[in-house]
């Protein structure tokens, strides 16, 4: 018998291989967990480059149904709508007009989707309203949560009707999940599902997506919003979400939020899924274009990482592309 030689333990055993590395690794990725946001402008006749996204667009009608064929042809797990309407106003009404933007596009998607994919719709007011904000202000000018919640009653009887799948709740008002879950069982329509944006912060991280829908907001949203210095209220907001009947919980951004991706993963009995949002993917974008990082490299260690911090789905703009990549690659 020899000593045994110094030192005995040594995780790098299990990192020698792609193999091995493979076959160990704690978190994967799988196209069915990634779901595509899709913006679909209206009016537009052809697809619209969104300039701090690059490789992303405001779809036209006709470009949406082909983004569509190409994501179920991915095998990824669902879209996300969002609708830029023509006209904006101060209730928002293109929002729950049957013949809205968000509500055309919602229909169409499902046709092309077929059993394919889940089609996903954001159920907020903030691209349709002239003020730019996720709720109706009242006389002072501040958003009023009560009366907010009546448009989000209407709207999400509007997306269920136009044949939505799962309801996007992404507006920060308080008792938006009751609200909206109520309205749809009052309408018959306890078969949608809700996913509820129940930690979102208020983040410079939206930036893009401002454009992408060009949002008249003046100000921000940080009296809705969460506040990015705090922790344990996103979780209180998770658990005050799943009470109200969330069937699934989501933490947006993603990248800055990993903790609280991690609480809620541990205290949620719902799934939990994190929105990679515009900021995230522009800053990998501009810097891979620079050749400051590895592009691929960056964007699946970007997703693996939410994963590892609990989220089983992920809603990121990269949604095809990573698809592909993953292919052949269990
Ligand atoms: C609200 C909504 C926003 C995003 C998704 N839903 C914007 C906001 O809260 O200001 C941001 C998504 C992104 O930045 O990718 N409709």
């Amino acid at each position: 018998m020899t000593e045994p030689a110094f030192p005995r333990v040594r995780p790098r055993r299990l990192r020698s291989t792609p193999a091995l590395r493979r076959a160990t690794a704690e978190a994967r990725l799988h196209p069915a967990q990634l779901t595509l946001p899709l913006f679909v402008g209206e009016g537009l006749t052809a697809p619209k480059p969104i300039s701090s996204m690059p490789g992303v667009v405001q779809h036209s009608l006709d470009s949406l149904r082909a983004e569509i064929a190409r994501a179920a042809e991915a095998g990824i797990g669902g879209v996300m709508l969002f609708g830029i309407p023509e006209h904006k106003d101060a209730e928002g009404s293109g929002a729950t007009d049957p013949d809205g933007i968000l509500n055309i596009a919602t229909r169409l998607a499902v046709v092309e989707a077929g059993d394919a994919l889940v089609v996903q719709t954001d159920l907020c007011l903030d691209e349709f309203t002239d003020h730019g904000h996720c709720g109706v202000l009242d006389a002072d000018g501040r958003v009023d949560n009560d009366a907010s919640l009546e448009r989000y009653r209407d709207m999400a009887v509007a997306q269920a009707e136009a044949g939505s799948q799962m309801l996007g709740l992404s507006a920060m008002m308080d008792g938006q999940v009751a609200a909206a879950r109520d309205a749809l069982d009052v309408a018959g329509r306890s078969d949608v599902a809700l996913l509820a944006y129940t930690a979102k912060y208020a983040s410079a991280f939206y930036g893009p997506f401002r454009e992408a829908v060009q949002s008249s907001l003046q100000g921000d949203r940080r009296t809705y919003q969460l506040d990015p210095a705090n922790r344990r209220e996103g979780l209180r907001e998770t658990l005050l979400d799943v009470e109200e009947g969330a069937d699934i919980v989501m933490v947006k951004p993603a990248m800055s939020y990993l903790d609280v991706l991690a609480d809620t993963a541990a205290a949620s009995p719902v799934p939990v899924w994190a929105y990679q949002v515009s900021g995230e993917y522009a800053m990998i974008e501009a810097a891979a274009a620079n050749g400051w990082i590895d592009r691929e490299r960056a964007i699946l260690e970007s997703l693996v990482g939410l994963r590892r911090a609990g989220a089983e789905g992920l809603l990121t703009y990269w949604a095809i592309e990573v698809a592909g990549w993953l292919r052949g690659r269990p």
